[in-house]
């Protein structure tokens, strides 16, 4: 039997309107990688909340509901689609109500250490992986083979969520997203559990000024400069 090839883990970390997703999926097509995005897990605990009137900063109410739910991703699809007891929720963890309460369940350190947990476990069976999120390189995978973490300008950050959102077909009010966005970066990165940090080591790289494409290539070429051609599909 031919050996399976050897574990590849990328790390992208950084906080919204980085480009982070779609920067993320992009990056594993090129390099015949697996995508996992950890926010969608977390957006996941947050919808559950809500659909059952759970408050978002109980943590004994939530650990209930992720003991008694089932959250994973449906691997078959590009990328992979969250599903919340089986079923595709894709388009119910993106709507603003989600998006106010996130931050408050992602700081909830049990949660955490439930998603910490499966984020790993989904590791060991899809060990080929690029693992975008808050805390992959820091908390995660710190022994990931390559970490990256990404920044923007908060006002190019703000405009590309605005951007995103219209182009879905959603009306946009621009000071809501300003607010939830402001709210979120500052939630995210003074929790004391697995913050938004830069990892020590992680290379870091701005991406105000450069476009998705552009952004995508560095990040490949710095894996190719850094893993062995052995452990990647050819160019
Ligand atoms: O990447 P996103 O915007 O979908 O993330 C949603 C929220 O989840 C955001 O407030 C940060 C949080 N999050 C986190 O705390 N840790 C992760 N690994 C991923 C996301």
């Amino acid at each position: 039997m031919p050996d399976s090839p050897p574990r590849l883990i990328v790390t992208i970390d950084g906080p919204a309107g980085t480009g982070k997703s779609a920067v993320s999926q992009q990056l594993a097509e090129r390099l015949g990688l697996d995508c996992l995005d950890t926010g969608a897990m977390y957006r996941c605990v947050s919808l559950l909340a809500i659909r059952c009137s759970v408050d978002p900063a109980d943590a004994v109410g939530l650990m209930r509901l992720i003991d008694t739910h089932t959250i994973d991703f449906d691997w078959q699809s590009h990328p992979p689609a969250i599903m919340l007891d089986k079923q595709p929720v894709e388009a119910e963890i993106r709507t603003g109500e989600v998006g106010r309460v996130v931050s408050i369940v992602a700081a909830i350190a049990p949660v955490r250490t439930a998603m910490v947990e499966r984020q790993r476990a989904i590791a060991d069976v899809h060990p080929r992986l690029v693992s975008e999120g808050r805390d992959q390189g820091s908390v995660v995978f710190p022994d990931a083979e390559v970490r990256f973490f990404l920044t923007a300008d908060p006002e190019i950050r703000i405009q590309r969520r605005v951007r995103q959102l219209e182009s879905c077909g959603r009306k946009v009010n621009e000071a809501a997203i300003r607010a939830e966005i402001e709210g979120r970066d500052t939630l995210d990165s003074t929790r004391s559990v697995g913050p938004l940090m830069c990892p020590v080591g992680a290379i870091e790289i701005d991406t105000s000024a450069v476009g998705l494409v552009g952004v995508v290539e560095q990040l490949e070429q710095v894996v190719r400069d850094r893993v062995s051609s052995a452990v990647l599909r050819p160019c």
